[in-house]
């Protein structure tokens, strides 16, 4: 059958396995080969491997000229990325490698690129550029209109027998979601749908333990290559639990997501004290949201320190600029206090990867009966009306999991890979603790 007599390029090391020989058969195709390809699915099914596979083929040809996309420079240069798997493959087969371009440059004169879209503009840089294979890696990353712009830039060789190419590799998730899915996967258009049963070459039961400890959305999008599963609706009125304890046992905390002006309609200043038990459970003891200016919002802040403190309270932490920091450090020294302010930082991460991440925790956080309103912020919102339903108060929940969080990965350990781990499964893990989705899932105690 036609797969098994696969060419694959010399520079290749990897036989694929059977998924990847379904996708890398529409390569030889001859006159037949179609334009576009997605590999979508699962994590870890070995979509990258096959697109750089696929990238190799013709690089024995003069004038072949591929390129390789990933969303970030950072995201193209981290250790076992598409790069440095290709300089892994490549380097010891002595082709030449310059570091400026990015560009693998092969005996016959072809060449492969990596190069990165992290702004919509950065698709110009291409302008002039001519390829006959381009690569996307996780795809959805990417927006519509990049992609269709690169696909303008893929143009055949005068007399050579080079079929156009260009190919995709993606999870499910992320921003481009929807046109993807579209795209490929309720079109026509070449589709193969990766598993993570597919690549015998992972260490699949460590992998699916590392999985199984994010949201059920992300779980379903990356262990079973799920394109159906959405945010809509997620957090639904029976997820939130409601009491109200004596602060006995807690160690407590207020945190702050500070909306600066109150001209906006959508934007809330909401705050609360919270606070963590030696069993990990979560309690809100006071919780606030309103429309305030700076000034107001500085006043709220001394009111309810003023109250707290007494009560355990010993930090402030606040999402806001640094200007504001030091607005209200000069009020402290003006009004002769002085507690502990602590910036929260967004880190690039989505609010709405810190909205979700509340997610796994909800079931031992407990709201006061009159917070209802806090709980209908979250069932309002999904990433889906980013901008459009107030999603700060959501957020100042994030931001008090994040700290939670932060402290028991501290306890369990998973914060000593400072860097990137080489180790592809690792660094997935890794991935998704800077994004903020990774809990620890451990019933030991999480308190400070
Ligand atoms: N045919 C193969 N032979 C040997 N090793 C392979 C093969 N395919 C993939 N691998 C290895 O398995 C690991 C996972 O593959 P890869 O990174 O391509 O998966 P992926 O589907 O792109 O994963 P992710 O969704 O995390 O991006 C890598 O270390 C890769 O080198
Ligand atoms: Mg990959």
């Amino acid at each position: 059958m036609a797969l098994l007599r696969l060419h694959r390029s010399n520079y290749a090391p990897h036989k694929p396995t059977t998924k990847q020989a379904a996708f890398l058969a529409y390569d030889e195709m001859g006159a037949q080969t179609p334009l576009e390809a997605l590999y979508g699915g699962a994590a870890g099914g070995g979509k990258s491997d096959a697109l750089l596979t696929g990238a190799l083929l013709h690089v024995d040809k003069p004038g072949y000229s591929a390129i390789l996309f990933r969303k970030t420079f950072q995201d193209l240069s981290l250790p076992g990325a598409l790069l440095d798997r290709a300089q892994e493959w490549l380097l010891p087969q002595k082709v030449p490698y310059s570091h400026q371009n990015k560009t693998f440059t092969f005996p016959s004169g072809a060449t492969l690129s990596f190069g990165y879209l992290d702004t919509e503009n950065d698709k110009y840089r291409y302008q002039g550029a001519e390829f006959q294979f381009i690569g996307f890696d996780e795809l959805t990353q990417f927006t519509e209109s990049q992609y269709r712009y690169l696909l303008s830039r893929c143009r055949r060789l005068k007399d050579v027998e080079i079929p156009l190419r260009v190919r995709s590799a993606s999870n499910p998730g992320g921003t481009g979601h929807q046109w993807v899915k579209e795209r490929f996967v309720l079109s026509s258009r070449v589709f193969i749908a990766a598993g993570l049963i597919d690549n015998p070459h992972l260490d699949q039961e460590e992998y699916e333990l590392a999985l199984a400890e994010l949201d059920p959305v992300t779980r379903a999008q990356l262990l079973h290559g799920d394109w159906d599963v959405s945010y809509a609706d997620t957090f639904k009125p029976d997820m939130f639990n409601y009491r109200t304890k004596p602060i006995d046992g807690y160690t407590l905390f207020f945190v702050i997501d500070l909306a600066y002006t109150k001209k906006k309609t959508a934007d809330y200043t909401a705050g609360g004290v919270v606070g963590v038990n030696a069993v990990g459970d979560i309690q809100w003891f006071y919780t606030h949201e309103s429309r305030m200016d700076e000034a107001e919002s500085i006043d709220w802040i001394f009111r309810t320190m003023a109250e707290w403190e007494t009560q355990g309270v010993g930090a402030v932490h606040i999402e806001c600029h640094s200007a504001y920091i030091h607005a209200l450090k000069q009020e402290m020294r003006i009004r002769g206090k002085d507690f502990n302010v602590t910036p929260l930082k967004p880190e690039g991460v989505a609010k709405s990867d810190r909205i979700l991440a509340v997610l796994p925790y909800l079931h031992r956080m407990y709201f006061r009966e009159e917070d209802t309103w806090l709980a209908n912020r979250f069932i309002e919102w999904s990433p889906e009306l980013e901008g459009s339903v107030p999603d700060d108060a959501p957020d100042m929940v994030g931001y008090a999991v994040k700290l939670i969080k932060y402290n028991a990965n501290q306890k369990a350990g998973w914060d000593k890979w400072k860097n990137p781990p080489t180790d592809p499964m690792k660094l997935k893990i890794w991935k998704q603790m800077k994004k903020g989705n990774r809990t620890t899932n451990r019933p030991e105690p999480i308190g400070f």
